[in-house]
């Protein structure tokens, strides 16, 4: 049994609050000393930023670099409506985010050599040397029912004359290199759009006029990041916690499908604005602001966002992911953690930490909401409850191998660790399998 393995510093008595606070006080301090030791070891490459959680190494590299904004389905296999354990509302249906990852032979749709979007890719576990392959033979089993594996010539016949955009952080760019990967089995993507740092790509697989977009929105709402030449923090991220991303908001019009999601970027260090006032803080000691909780600030965003889908005159498929779970053990992503298991865990066998228990809460509740303001306004809102099924893969991170053999010239060299993307091919593949379900086949 695997506890809480992430906040195991915090004594497990204390309260969620104080617990929070404890948590991102210890965040906060060790932050300034893993980033110098982080940019000493990393030479020159042109990453920039406070990774708070999950942010810190090269392959992450999520940084605004100036200040700037920066129908029901039928299918027997699908479900949208939540409670807020992951449980079923809808009778007879099967909930396809409750399961067991059981053994697959037939191993991954793509490889390393297929895909070339893997090409330098810090999640291309395999060519980077990854010694074990086990991780890749898996496969997600809903409990009540059976999910296919994607089928690209379907989807992308499905999506003839679509335009899909997935909107998040960095988990939401490794989710879209996956899905790239297994429709590039059909058809080439054609990169036809990349801003300076590729945190933004739009793709067109041309034969079925079918677009693809990746945009760069880890608040989802309007975050102003401060990153010195340096690449350390030269102030606070400012959070308008009553304003959307406009790099998104912006471009919503033009999407039929869109999947979001945000979370881990909510733990960094932030000022708080609404109406262009500042209204409070999130970690801000000796700045006489008042810390008006992780929570509060999460629920607010959300419900920025899912009141803007739900309400627009533009109608999307909405596809709203929830936050996933990290897999640092004998330490945290700035305290050598590391992710050496090469076994999924099964059902029971782990629980969610506090932390991504309380995000996933607060995330499924605004949902519900969500879903009946979706349902008078005729928006289609899903969740992609993703949470359990990637807790269960402690297996399938890229651990050290963020980059080319890492442990070519020293077998014992200290390399940061990755336990929060995943390799690709990998576990996060089966997000597609869901998708699949849920948009095609419903
Ligand atoms: C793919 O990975 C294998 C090891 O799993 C490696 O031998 C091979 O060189 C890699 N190919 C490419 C194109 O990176
Ligand atoms: C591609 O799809 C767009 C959006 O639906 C449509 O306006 C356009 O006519 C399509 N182009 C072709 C060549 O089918
Ligand atoms: C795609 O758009 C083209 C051009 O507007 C149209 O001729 C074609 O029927 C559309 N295909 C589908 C499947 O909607
Ligand atoms: C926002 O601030 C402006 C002045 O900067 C003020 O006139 C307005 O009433 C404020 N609105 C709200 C909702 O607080
Ligand atoms: C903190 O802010 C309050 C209200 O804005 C103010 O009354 C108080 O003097 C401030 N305290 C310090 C130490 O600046």
């Amino acid at each position: 049994m695997v506890k809480n393995m992430r906040f195991d510093w915090t004594p497990s008595s204390i309260s969620k609050y104080n617990y929070v606070v404890v948590k991102i006080g210890v965040s906060v301090l060790i932050m300034g000393i893993v980033f110098h030791l982080f940019f000493s070891t990393s030479s020159g490459v042109d990453i920039i930023e406070v990774e708070q959680e999950e942010e810190i190494t090269p392959f992450v590299e999520e940084e605004a670099r100036t200040p700037s904004s920066s129908s029901r389905s039928q299918s027997s296999a699908s479900v949208e409506v939540h409670e807020f354990g992951g449980q079923i509302v809808e009778k007879g249906k099967c909930d396809i985010f409750i399961g067991d990852w059981v053994p697959d032979h037939s191993g991954p749709i793509y490889t390393n050599k297929s895909c070339h979007i893997l090409d330098d890719n810090p999640q291309n576990c395999m060519t980077n040397g990854r010694p074990d392959t086990g991780y890749l033979y898996w496969r997600w089993n809903p409990r009540d029912c059976q999910l296919p594996r994607f089928d690209a010539v379907r989807f992308l016949d499905f999506m003839k004359n679509k335009s899909w955009a997935f909107v998040g952080d960095s988990i939401s760019r490794n989710h879209v290199d996956s899905l790239v990967c297994i429709l590039s089995k059909v058809e080439e993507a054609v990169l036809v759009y990349h801003d300076l740092d590729y945190k933004n790509r739009r793709w067109r697989f041309p034969t079925y006029n079918f677009t693809l977009s990746a945009l760069w929105s880890p608040f989802l709402i309007r975050s102003d990041i401060f990153i010195d030449p340096d690449g350390d923090a030269s102030s606070e991220i400012q959070v308008h916690l009553d304003k959307l991303d406009e790099n998104w908001k912006n471009q919503y019009q033009s999407f039929d499908y869109m999947v979001v999601n945000t979370g881990k970027w909510y733990f960094k260090t932030a000022i708080y604005y609404e109406n262009n006032t500042i209204t409070g803080c999130h970690y801000c000691p000796g700045k006489n602001l008042t810390d008006i909780g992780l929570d509060l600030a999460y629920r607010k965003s959300l419900q920025l966002v899912l009141n803007y889908l739900t309400s627009s005159n533009h109608k999307a498929t909405i596809l709203f992911r929830t936050a996933t779970p990290d897999h640092f053990e004998n330490g945290e992503w700035f305290s050598g953690g590391t992710c050496k298991r090469t076994m999924p865990f099964k059902e029971g066998e782990i629980t969610f930490s506090n932390m991504d228990s309380m995000f996933r809460n607060i995330e499924l509740e605004e949902f519900q909401k969500a879903l009946k303001e979706g349902l008078k306004n005729e928006v289609n809102i899903k969740v992609l409850d993703m949470s359990q099924m990637t807790l269960l893969r402690p297996d399938g991170h890229p651990g050290p191998y963020t980059h080319f053999q890492p442990f070519a010239k020293d077998k014992n060299a200290k390399v940061q660790n990755d336990c929060l993307h995943w390799c690709l091919p990998g576990p996060i593949d089966s997000w597609n399998d869901l998708i699949m379900e849920m948009v095609v086949n419903s």
